[in-house]
């Protein structure tokens, strides 16, 4: 199913807003990939950006909450370690057994899923303590 970004999800910083949307993008990307006749070297490729970019994004977000001071800054890195654990486990199980589309599909969901709810709870504050503190971090 494809994964739309709405405005529901947004947490009103732009710079959080648009990498959440490029991960939806990607993600969307490799669920195509996945049916396409250029899978095996489609899926690699998206399965390294996203990786990358979960990563990237995530120190993104801990470089906003440390520098301005954000009170829940130490949960909120906390829940990005435990899921990156968890992301990686399964990054690696694909890399040992080869791109099987139902591990694929399972990390595909899985970040799609955890995503979706950690915007909803967890961004979305971060997102409000910066615009009710007047915080700037495009
Ligand atoms: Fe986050």
């Amino acid at each position: 199913m494809r994964l739309e970004w709405t405005p529901q999800l947004a947490v009103g910083v732009e710079l959080i807003d648009e990498q959440h949307r490029e991960l939806f993008r990607r993600m969307n990307a490799l669920r195509v990939a996945m049916t396409s006749g250029r899978a095996k070297e489609e899926i690699p490729r998206l399965l390294d950006f996203l990786t990358d970019y979960v990563v990237a994004h995530f120190r993104a977000e801990e470089r906003i909450m440390s520098r301005t001071g954000y009170p829940s800054y130490i949960a909120h890195r906390d829940l990005h370690a435990a899921f990156s654990t968890e992301f990686f486990e399964l990054r690696e199980e694909i890399d040992v057994r080869g791109y099987a589309p139902s591990l694929v599909i399972r990390l595909n969901q899985k970040l799609s899923d955890w995503l979706v709810e950690h915007i909803m709870k967890v961004d979305k504050n971060l997102g409000g303590f910066l615009q009710s503190n007047g915080v700037d971090v495009g």
